[in-house]
């Protein structure tokens, strides 16, 4: 079998070179990592289950005609996508005081913003992804005005459409988190949604028992990862009704 470039491996994802020029195969691992990475399990399935949650928010997001990265699903661990320049920075939208929001303000874990909050980090794991303000982002050239315009744009329209569809599934959609490329076609550049939207970037609680259902189970020890992930798949009708769709086929002797 032909080997494939390896572009880049991160703590929850690889990238090979794609068979076209401006693709990019995305494979999704297993492995879950917490408080910068110094937290490590395996997780078996978490890489089948984000690869389809993030099939399932990315493609339908391009339907209602906001860009993604995503081209297509391409088998049970990886996707076709767009090569694009990332921009150096976690955009964080919040419904909901939850994580770092809580500590830095003192505000009681669930309390309901009154708007939904935007806030940047810059992506540095060794800096620990600090807060940065829009002033940062137009110093040091991460973006330019026109281009933190659109990323607000296109933060909260993402924010409209996946609290909706949560909210369909009886999920409340507390914060969430989404990485935002530049894709140049020609002598044009256009920004899209990149990276992955998984409830590895999400805080996600059952709106009825307040139950959490994304990486906080791995964060504080509450339980089994993937029976959350496994859930969350299954309301949203991304899979059907058990954990075998998760594990690779084996060879039967
Ligand atoms: P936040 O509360 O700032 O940090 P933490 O998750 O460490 O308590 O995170 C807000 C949301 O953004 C949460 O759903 C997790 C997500 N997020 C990431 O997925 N990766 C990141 O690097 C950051 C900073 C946040």
């Amino acid at each position: 079998m032909a080997r494939r470039t390896k572009v880049y491996e991160g703590k929850a994802k690889i990238l090979y070179e794609g068979p076209e020029p401006g693709t990019l195969v995305q494979y999704f691992k297993d492995d879950a990592t917490a408080f910068n990475a110094k937290k490590k399990e395996i997780i078996e399935g978490k890489g089948v289950l984000n690869n389809r949650l993030s099939e399932f928010f990315m493609s339908g997001l391009n339907n209602i005609g906001i860009p993604t990265h995503f081209l297509k699903r391409l088998n049970m661990r990886e996707q076709l996508i767009s090569s694009c320049e990332i921009i150096p920075l976690e955009v964080i939208v919040r419904n909901f005081a939850a994580g770092t929001l809580c500590e830095r303000l003192g505000l009681e874990e669930g309390t309901r913003l009154s708007r939904p909050l935007v806030e940047y980090c810059y992506k540095d794991d060794s800096l620990g992804d600090p807060l940065v303000s829009e002033e940062h982002i137009a110093a040091f050239g991460w973006a330019s005005h026109p281009e933190m315009d659109e990323i607000l744009s296109l933060a909260l329209r993402v924010n409209d459409f996946m609290s909706g569809i949560f909210y369909g599934v009886g999920i409340r959609l507390v914060d969430f988190k989404i990485e935002i490329g530049k894709v140049f076609e020609s002598e044009f550049q256009r920004l899209v949604v990149a990276d992955e939207i998984s409830p590895d970037s999400c805080r996600l609680w059952d709106i009825e028992s307040g139950k959490k259902l994304d990486k906080d189970v791995f964060r504080r020890d509450l339980g089994d990862l993937s029976d959350a992930y496994t859930e969350v798949a299954m309301r949203l009708g991304v899979i059907q009704s058990n954990k075998s769709q998760l594990t690779e086929p084996r060879l039967v002797k």
